[in-house]
């Protein structure tokens, strides 16, 4: 199975994403910028939807008019930090049917421990993407994916804002089906498993914890 990654580099992502790693951005403008970049970060995991065609009327003329046509999407945030990128998300796809997986960090081994998980039920018969902003070490990406696998979803897109090659290594040895989408590829993790330069915790960030 090819394994594959695309990375969303569109001018105003890039220009977005300078925004979010600033140091002095603020909450809430990490917020908004956060949910104007989910726009974007959703037209280009959405660019291979396929279409049918409806008859409409338009004022002028009857015209086979393009609209989406097969399986129904379903977003899946994982928490805390998805639901930053979801918000903006469902902005482009009201229609869109949510999951949520809990995972934490185990402070010691990093590993991804699951404490909530609820999904729409006929997950095989919808495409489904995860979002997480940040593919780091990659644990959590690669136990949500294998959550909702065993959910029944077999069409599955992974969409994050920043990841390192770390996490992307150990996502495609685990998942080699499930494409990954992001902003940015960065140069790898810290001795606390943060993304360098990366822009920080995302969670943090959005939520104004700290
Ligand atoms: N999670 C974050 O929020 N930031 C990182 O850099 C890595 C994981």
């Amino acid at each position: 199975m090819q394994s594959a990654t695309v990375l969303i580099d569109h001018p105003l992502v890039q220009h977005k994403l300078t925004v979010l790693r600033k140091q002095e951005t603020s909450t809430s403008k990490f917020r908004g910028v956060l949910r104007e970049i989910a726009l974007l970060l959703t037209y280009e995991v959405t660019r291979d939807l396929p279409l049918t065609t409806v008859r409409i009327q338009t004022p002028i003329k009857e015209m086979d008019a393009p609209k989406l046509d097969g399986k129904k999407l379903c977003f899946v945030s994982v928490l805390r930090a998805g639901n930053g990128l979801l918000e903006g998300m469902l902005d482009l796809v009201p229609s869109a049917r949510v999951g949520h997986v809990g995972l934490y960090r185990e402070p010691d081994t990093l590993e991804a421990k699951e404490y909530y998980f609820k999904v729409p039920s006929h997950l095989d018969q919808r495409r489904v993407i995860i979002v997480d902003p940040m593919l780091a070490t990659g644990h959590s990406a690669v136990s949500a994916v294998t959550r909702i696998k065993q959910a029944g979803a077999t069409d599955i897109r992974f969409l994050c804002l920043l990841a390192a090659p770390e996490g992307i290594r150990a996502f495609h040895q685990t998942h080699p089906d499930v494409t990954v989408y992001t902003a940015a590829v960065d140069q790898g993790l810290n001795e606390k498993a943060y993304i360098v330069p990366g822009l920080g915790d995302a969670g943090d960030r959005m939520f104004g914890t700290k």
